[in-house]
């Protein structure tokens, strides 16, 4: 009987699988290209110079259609372990190659990216659910935060400082932190991990990859290409390790005094306990969490750039930067005519699959994030809102749902002081400087911010000690899209943390303070003497 039921299980089994097996996206003809990133429809969620996935298996499906994508081998607990000790093995090779050895591999990974990065920007596009031009976009800020870090890798270092003591030397040496985990969103599945990857790699850090549970795939092909370029120079694989994984690896990273540096994005309900955490154990961390962002728009701003630029930072990535805007404050002056060519604009914005070409506008990343609009939009109206523009949930398959424009909010109704990671834009009315100013640091959050102006004078006054308290503080120009030589971060709720451009390499360096005496006296500082 026993055997005759083990043949039934076997009959089951094979049964589900090519059931599921055969309504796989990848293995639609039109989908063959997945197969061009070495994917294939069960992929290996580990990566630490071998390829292995004994954990769950996940399903990744596609956000404009909730189909599944193919499926991914999650790691265990084991496998993270072994994972995280081939990563301290391989350190001690890394750390010994010269920086612009180092920079030279990250600049042959920026070369096998550029050579992939239509179908990796067209699988963010099938995965994540942003458009075409935005998933080659985030793949184009990782090719370029390569060309950065190679620049970098000749050029970081520290200065030589005068001592007070004769025959002494003071010098700043910068030395790599070690093993840096880096916990990515779904949001941003490639450039995210892409900016700490490069820089963390030229300091001499070796790398260990969690990415969203959601975009496995997207994880999978990009170390699939960082792997090869390992090596094919003959370097140890867990150079640049990946664990697929949920909140154990996550935790387990967060906890592990043996990864050194934790830089995490996502939320700020998330990011606080990462943060603890990691603090409880003395550990290093950098935060990219949460956004509030505004944009102030007064009445001697140029329309003809704000509409365009409100739209793109609201619509775009349908809501799901977190540099999206949230919050549009328009002078009084201006407040209806912007309304009004912003709502109008909102109702030309393409919407469809996100790989169309001509679509500016997809879906959201998952249902739950449908069901936070919809509660979003319940409160806002509750809080004193008007719609006057969206507002829905779209009759279609996939997780669409209308951008949409809520006006007549206090500006500090609970619900604009949230952040809702989808396409809900808050519109306020003020009447001053000082007011707009106010309004744009009172919430928690403190990522990006923008103004429309055309007074060199309140320019100033913005950027200055009473203007945003924003990581990043725009002029004419939107909240989002960044470029990758500036530091990329926030402040506040935000989590301080800075990557990407600018000396966002030193968070990924330990900096020591050096006095070599090359004298034969021994003068002590402040003039002591002690004898
Ligand atoms: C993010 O949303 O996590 O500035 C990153 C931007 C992009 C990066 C956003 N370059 O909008």
């Amino acid at each position: 009987v026993e055997r005759e039921l083990r043949a039934l299980d076997v009959l089951t089994f094979n049964f589900q699988q090519s059931a599921a097996m055969s309504t796989l996206l990848i293995n639609e003809p039109k989908y063959a290209w997945l197969k061009e990133l070495g994917l294939s429809e069960d992929n290996d969620g580990v990566y630490n110079g071998t390829w292995g996935g004994k954990g769950e298996v996940i399903t990744s499906y596609c956000p404009a259609n909730n189909e599944p994508i193919a499926r991914v081998r999650q790691a265990t607990m084991a496998e993270y372990e072994e994972t995280v000790q081939k990563c301290r093995e391989a350190w001690k090779v890394w750390a010994d190659i010269p920086a612009p050895k180092r920079g030279e591999i990250v600049r042959q990974i920026g070369d096998a990216l550029r050579k992939k990065i239509k179908v990796l920007g067209s699988l963010v596009s099938l995965e994540m659910g942003k458009i075409y031009v935005e998933g080659v976009g985030e793949v184009q800020e990782y090719v370029d935060v390569c060309d950065y870090a190679v620049g970098l890798s000749r050029m970081i270092g520290g200065p030589v400082l005068p001592s007070e003591r004769p025959g002494h030397a003071l010098i700043e040496m910068w030395n790599p932190v070690g093993l840096v985990g880096i916990i990515t969103a779904f949001n941003f599945p490639v450039a995210v991990y892409g900016w700490n990857n490069a820089i963390a790699l030229i300091c001499g850090n070796v790398c260990l990859w969690k990415g969203a549970p959601t975009t496995p795939l997207t994880s999978v092909a990009v170390t699939k290409i960082v792997a090869e370029v390992l090596e094919q120079n003959n370097l140890p694989g867990a150079i640049c390790s990946m664990t697929c994984g949920g909140a154990d690896i996550g935790t387990a990273m967060s906890k592990d005094e043996r990864v050194d540096l934790v830089s995490f994005t996502g939320s700020t309900h998330v990011g606080k306990m990462v943060a603890m955490t990691v603090q409880e154990r003395f550990g290093r961390n950098l935060l990219e969490l949460g956004g509030n962002n505004a944009i102030i728009v007064f009445e001697d701003a140029d329309l003809s750039l704000v509409v365009p630029s409100a739209v793109f930072a609201s619509v775009g990535t349908a809501g799901q930067r977190c540099t999206t805007t949230r919050r549009l404050m328009l002078h009084e002056s201006v407040h209806d005519v912007v309304v009004e060519r912003v709502a109008k604009a909102y109702k030309q914005v393409r919407i469809g699959d996100p790989w169309d070409r001509n679509t500016l506008y997809g879906p959201l990343h998952t249902q739950q994030a449908v069901d936070q609009y919809l509660a979003a939009i319940n409160q806002a109206k509750q809080q004193g809102g008007t719609v006057v523009c969206g507002g829905k949930v779209m009759d279609r398959p996939g997780n669409y749902v209308e951008p949409t424009i809520i006006t007549g909010l206090p500006h500090d109704a609970p619900i604009v002081h949230t952040e809702t990671f989808v396409p809900i834009l808050y519109v306020l009315k003020f009447k001053t400087e000082e007011e707009a100013f106010a309004w744009n640091n009172e919430v928690k959050q403190g990522l990006s911010s923008s103004i429309f102006t055309k007074d060199m004078g309140r320019v100033f006054r913005w950027l200055g000690p009473k203007g945003s308290d924003c990581g990043i503080v725009n002029v004419n120009i939107p909240t989002s899209g960044a470029e990758i030589g500036g530091a990329f971060g926030g402040e506040k709720h935000t989590g301080g943390g800075r990557e990407s451009g600018s000396d966002s390499w030193k968070q990924y360096m330990r900096r020591s303070t050096c006095t070599i005496n090359y004298s034969k006296d021994l003068p002590l500082a402040q003039g002591i003497k002690f004898e």
